[in-house]
């Protein structure tokens, strides 16, 4: 049996080690090897990698994905993409939706994960039926996570539900590494024998279980791994993409992967680690093995953020209760998945209910939750919250994006001329600010290279 390996250096690693920070020129010259190294795909764009080009980059995120798809013909590009959401933190309307998915691939997209923080798939099936017609392969998305109402037969629904979709292929998608090997074969195995589709697992390190997992999924049927080259691989990162590709021979399991290619890319990127570790960009914290995740459930880039937002209002000292406090208030709101945007949104509670008084100051965005602006919870919200938030009023039961009106239309009038691709549009649509932010530093850039170039003529 032959096992596919997808490297996630360019996108997962990246966001999950040194927070979306490597710019397109570091990782330029190790693209060409990338390409030949025998990987079934290249994660290298969606997540927060389309935020950070605009935000601390000064990258269009678009020109990042054409160079990458010109420097890699031969294999698939793979980008993470938050089914209503896009790449942001809120409901698109679905013109906005539509018109984002057919341009990412024709920017260069091959596989397109898509899910929904929720797993209410209503929020996934425009961005899926768009990618299906533009052409891209599409994977459904379970986001696994552990809680009195997530078990093997919901997961199996779900599965079910994403193949009615017409999904390719069914990413379990364990984003705080908390997927047991045990959990791992079985779920994979139950998803294996309900739908008849490829599976791929996605786990972290983070808790120390990330390789045993992969090893038990692959034994259960899994088809493709996500890993990560070994120096940016483990902590909050991948499981190494050379380990598992090692093991995985010796079992007799086939691979594509090219081992001298791997080695040049490793060694590619140890200069890198070496700069960003002496920068601070790269912290040990998130390199190590942390277990406290297994008995809280909490991804770890949600814990350095608590941890972050604690020590900004010098209250380090409430962490303990506010980690306690993270499972009350994700409870109360019928056991979301810990995943962007949720994870933010139950952290932030649970510290405004420890330093503030419980459910003192409840935030727009867990209103807007409770209101059915995101979607389905999986479970039950609690009275408590409901009455506190709704009163009188009934929540909204249909899918949030039918009562948005399209946009593209108007924000393509709104940016005239300073918009100077639809791609423009849409990354303004999706962070309106970063996007003005970049187009007036791309302004600045293009004017001294037009004073350089007058000077250059007069000069001759
Ligand atoms: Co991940």
């Amino acid at each position: 049996m032959k096992i596919k390996f997808t490297e996630t250096i360019l996108r997962d690693a990246n966001q999950s080690l040194i927070a979306t920070r490597m710019p397109f020129e570091t990782f330029e010259p190790i693209l060409e090897t990338l390409n030949k190294a025998g990987y079934y795909s290249l994660e290298c764009w969606g997540g927060a990698t389309f935020d950070s080009c605009l935000r601390y980059l000064n990258e269009d995120p678009w020109e990042r994905l054409r160079k990458i798809k010109k420097a890699c013909p031969d294999t698939k590009l793979q980008m993470l993409l938050r089914g209503q959401n896009l790449l942001g933190y809120k409901h698109y309307p679905d013109d906005a939706v539509r018109l984002f998915v057919r341009k990412s691939v024709e920017n260069g997209i091959d596989v397109i994960r898509i899910f929904d923080a929720l797993n209410d798939l209503r929020n996934i099936e425009v961005a899926v039926d768009e990618a299906l017609k533009a052409g891209a392969e599409v994977q459904g998305t379970i986001c696994y996570t552990i809680s009195p109402i997530h078990d093997l037969k919901s997961y199996v629904e779900t599965a079910k539900g994403l193949k009615a979709l017409g999904v390719q292929s069914i990413c379990i998608k364990d984003m705080a590494g908390i997927m047991s090997p045990k959990q791992a074969y079985d779920t994979v195995k139950a998803i294996k024998e309900a739908v008849d589709l490829p599976v791929v697992l996605h786990t972290h390190s983070t808790t120390g279980l990330g390789f045993m997992t992969l090893l038990k999924a692959v034994e259960a049927g899994c088809d493709v791994i996500d890993t990560a080259i070994s120096c940016f691989s483990g902590g909050t990162a991948q499981p190494a993409t050379e380990t598992m590709n090692y093991v995985l021979k010796e079992y007799g399991y086939e691979t594509d992967l090219d081992t001298a290619a791997l080695t040049k890319i490793n060694d590619f990127f140890k200069p890198y680690r070496a700069k960003c570790l002496d920068s601070g960009l790269l912290n040990s914290v998130v390199m190590a093995t942390d277990t406290d995740a297994l008995g809280y459930q909490i991804p770890g880039g949600m814990l350095s953020n608590l941890v972050a937002q604690l020590t900004a209002q010098g209250k380090l000292d409430k962490l303990q209760e506010v980690l306690e406090e993270t499972p009350r208030v994700r409870a109360d709101m019928g056991y979301p998945p810990l995943v962007t945007p949720m994870s933010q949104m139950v952290g932030v509670q649970a510290t405004s209910n420890v330093l503030q008084g419980k459910y003192k100051n409840i935030s727009k965005e867990i209103k807007n939750y409770i209101k059915g602006e995101y979607g389905r919870a999986p479970g039950e919200i609690s009275e408590e919250l409901k009455k506190l938030v709704l009163g009188d009023e009934e929540p909204i039961t249909c899918r949030f994006a039918d009562t948005l009106a399209p946009i593209v239309e108007e924000t393509k009038a709104l940016l005239g001329d300073r918009a100077e691709s639809i791609e423009d549009v849409l990354s303004y649509i999706a962070f309106p600010q970063l996007a003005e932010k970049y187009f007036d530093a791309r302004e600045e850039k293009k004017k001294k290279t037009y004073i350089y170039s007058i000077k250059a003529i007069k000069e001759d």
